[in-house]
């Protein structure tokens, strides 16, 4: 007998980032340059043929980015599990924002069991680092742990670099922990 697993993760950060392009990148394979902003909250499913026993049915909530500055945040991200936190590696202010992001999460959502939601924090658009911050990045490794995340990688939805890798960080996580 297969069992199922719904799994809810979250992918935050400010507009324009590319948590729509991460999404679309990993569940259906395309990448556009066109930019057309999220609003309020999108959903995406990606089955995972986990183990011979279990299948993952991966919710992804892409949570618009201009939503950090209203109030439904609280409802988005109820029961969620894990979570993605994108900036943009070639501005600077999407950086400062990850970390009301993360506050955002800790105080709004945790696990049963009192724990954080565990979280990942991408720094995407990695095939543009020529005009980049990337030089300015502050030591990331000791900042993403510093700041709890589980772990950091720096993504391509365009080239689709690390993206798979990210996201299996995340739901390893969340599969060992049960
Ligand atoms: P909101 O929905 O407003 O919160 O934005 P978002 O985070 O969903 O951003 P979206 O995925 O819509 O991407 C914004 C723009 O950046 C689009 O024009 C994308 O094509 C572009 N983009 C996203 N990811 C990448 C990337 O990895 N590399 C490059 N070069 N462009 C990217
Ligand atoms: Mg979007």
């Amino acid at each position: 007998m297969q069992r199922e697993r719904l799994l809810k993760v979250l992918v935050v950060g400010d507009l324009g980032v590319g948590k729509t392009a991460i999404i679309r990148r990993y569940v259906h394979q395309v990448f556009s340059h066109h930019y057309r902003a999220t609003i309020g909250v999108d959903f995406a499913l990606k089955l995972l043929h986990w183990d011979p026993s279990t299948v993952i049915r991966l919710q992804l909530w892409d949570i618009a980015g201009q939503e950090r500055y209203g109030n439904m945040t609280r409802v988005y991200y109820r029961e969620a599990v894990g979570a993605l936190v994108v900036f943009d590696m070639t501005r600077a202010s999407t950086f400062q924002a990850v970390l009301k992001w993360k506050g955002d999460l800790d105080a709004k959502v945790a696990l049963c069991n009192g724990h954080p939601v565990p979280a990942v924090l991408l720094a995407n658009k990695c095939d543009q680092q020529s005009h980049g911050m990337c030089a300015k990045l502050p030591k990331m490794e000791s900042f993403y742990k510093e700041q709890g995340f589980l772990g950091w990688y720096e993504t391509s939805a365009k080239d689709n670099t690390n993206i798979d890798k990210a996201i299996m960080r995340l739901v390893e996580h969340i599969m060992a922990s049960d």
